[in-house]
């Protein structure tokens, strides 16, 4: 049998062979697995930087990627994320990274996975590896948080980035602000609000974010945004000596902000790229330890 297209091709005795073959590899499922420790990164939404640099992340550290794609996967015919996640689980993943639209996606999986779970971004409520690399940037620049003057410009109401941010730099001691344009405040963060004029003469770094139009519903964004809120060059001339700017990313130039700024000086933002993969590394090498899971025996402790 050069091809297999159909159980009709295969006689009883190859039937029974092929059966009996894997049997033979059920029972050796923990030779076969104890030198191989699988990630699935399951990404529900687009994403370029945290997809990648988890992926650069895990081959860092000689693990073995299963790549998913929600648009070409059984999501289609109506699979669950609990679902999928399991399938993962069930085939042989170690380790899940999921990104989800859902504010809340973890708590459709609490208690129900025997793997570990890596939070790569939830709706508007949280991207925990993009704060811990927004964290690492901001340390390699000050050494300390404790009395940082750090502002959060923009689309504040719609950004997981921004409510990881506030809550990590208010605890590590830094004074957090927050400046936008009417419609994007958010009322469940107890910061105070400057303009954009007064958060760039008073803040060590000024954090944007682009606006997330695939999470509006009503607002309206105006044509002079750039000018009113955003980052331009004047602006920029007016900011502490060693401050910086910061942006998650993706970017929308000449929105947020000037063109001619992304690449400044000043600018740490494909700095922080740089160091997500090195969060990233170390936050899947914390899970893995946590988890007891290591080439030699991955496979024992799950079961
Ligand atoms: N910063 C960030 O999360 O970028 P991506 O959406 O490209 O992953």
């Amino acid at each position: 049998m050069k091809n297999f297209i159909s159980v009709d091709q295969l006689t009883e005795a190859d039937i029974f062979q092929v059966l009996e073959r894997a049997e033979y590899y059920a029972k050796k499922a923990i030779k076969l697995r104890q030198n191989r420790i699988f990630v699935a990164n399951l990404f529900f939404e687009p994403s370029t930087r945290t997809k990648m640099s988890f992926t650069v992340a895990e081959k860092n550290l000689g693990l073995e990627v299963l790549d998913f794609h929600s648009e070409s996967s059984s999501v289609l015919k109506g699979e669950t994320l609990y679902d999928t996640a399991k399938t993962f689980e069930s085939i042989g993943a170690n380790m899940l990274v999921i990104r989800h639209r859902s504010d809340e996606w973890f708590k459709e999986l609490k208690n129900k996975l025997q793997v570990p779970v890596i939070n790569a971004g939830a709706g508007k409520a949280e991207h925990p590896t993009q704060c811990m690399l927004d964290l690492l940037t901001i340390y390699q620049e000050f050494s300390s948080f404790k009395g940082l003057n750090v502002v959060i410009v923009g689309d504040i109401k719609h950004s997981r980035v921004a409510k990881s941010n506030v809550n990590a730099l208010r605890r590590l001691g830094a004074n957090v602000f927050l400046s936008t344009a009417p419609g994007f405040e958010d009322e469940t963060l107890d910061c105070p609000y400057l303009t954009i004029d007064q958060a760039v003469e008073n803040c060590d770094v000024v954090m944007l974010l682009r606006i997330q139009h695939e999470r509006h519903t009503n607002v309206a964004v105006t044509s002079n945004y750039l000018e009113s809120y955003g980052l331009t060059k004047k602006r920029e001339s007016k900011m502490r000596k060693n401050a910086i700017i910061m942006h998650p990313a993706p970017i929308n130039r000449g929105i947020e902000i000037d063109t001619e700024l992304v690449e400044c000086s000043r600018s740490r933002i494909f700095k922080q790229m740089t160091n997500g993969v090195y969060v990233r590394m170390a936050i899947i090498q914390f899970l893995l330890e946590e988890w007891g899971i290591t080439h030699e025996n991955n496979f024992e402790k799950r079961k």
